[in-house]
């Protein structure tokens, strides 16, 4: 199912000094179900076109629809909340909370009872691959594959159908890297979700349904 479509899309940051225009005149649609990559050199503009399919600003031109309707006329702060999770290479945890706390939040936020959050938030852990051992630690105590699997588990007991991530493995070893990548794609093949990975590494690329390239703001698919 489509979920997320851009319609020539493009985006540009006024400094002082210049116009930089870091999308142009992208259009995809992304569907429910698969796992997609992002490639490109650093500069291209892929976390300019990752924050705008979260909702965090608006394109300077075209438009981004979420289910058919215009991500301008959403209330966007509940598109995070409910729809799209996002994922960073540097974890973006809650720090003062633990990691089932961390996993807690958007259940809560979602009006999930106490303690019917707290069962599913251990749920989601255990389908994260973390010990239980991990659940009462805070997240500065954990190494980053732990992290990054709770911030995971978070975006899951989110609910929402859009994954984004960017560079979520950056900062992993290959063994975590893998553990991952396989987390994202049960993510989308197994619980239907559209996933969107923003990469620099091609193993990972290649384990996506389909690639596409930024190069200078200009989005094609390579694969
Ligand atoms: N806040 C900002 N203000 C001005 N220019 C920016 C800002 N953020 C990014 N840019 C510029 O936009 C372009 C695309 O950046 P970005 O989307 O971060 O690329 P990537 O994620 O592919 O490395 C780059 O030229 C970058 O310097
Ligand atoms: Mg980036």
């Amino acid at each position: 199912m489509n979920i997320l479509k851009l319609e020539n899309v493009s985006y540009s940051y006024q400094t002082k000094y210049q116009t930089i225009e870091a999308v142009k005149h992208a259009s995809f649609t992304f569907a429910t179900g698969k796992m997609y990559a992002i490639t490109g050199e650093s500069g291209s503009g892929k976390s300019t076109l990752l924050s705008l399919m979260a909702g965090l600003d608006l394109p300077s031109e075209g438009h981004i629809f979420v289910n058919g309707t215009d991500m301008s006329s959403l209330d966007r702060d509940q598109y995070r909340c409910r729809e799209a999770s996002v994922i960073y290479q540097a974890f973006h945890l809650f720090s003062l909370l633990t990691a089932k706390e961390n996993v807690m939040f958007p259940l809560e936020l979602r009006g999930i009872p106490r303690k019917e959050a707290s069962r599913q938030a251990e749920n989601y852990l255990q389908k994260a691959g973390l010990p239980e051992k991990i659940y009462r630690q805070f997240p500065p105590m954990m190494s980053g594959g732990e992290q990054q699997r709770v911030a995971i588990a978070r975006a899951m007991a989110a609910g929402g159908k859009i994954l984004l991530a960017d560079e979520p493995t950056g900062n992993l070893d290959t063994e975590n890297e893998k553990k991952i990548v396989e987390l994202l794609k049960a993510f989308a093949h197994e619980d239907g979700c559209a996933v969107i990975v923003i990469t620099h590494n091609p193993e990972v690329a290649a384990e996506a349904d389909k690639i596409l390239r930024m190069c200078d703001g200009i989005l094609t698919q390579i694969q």
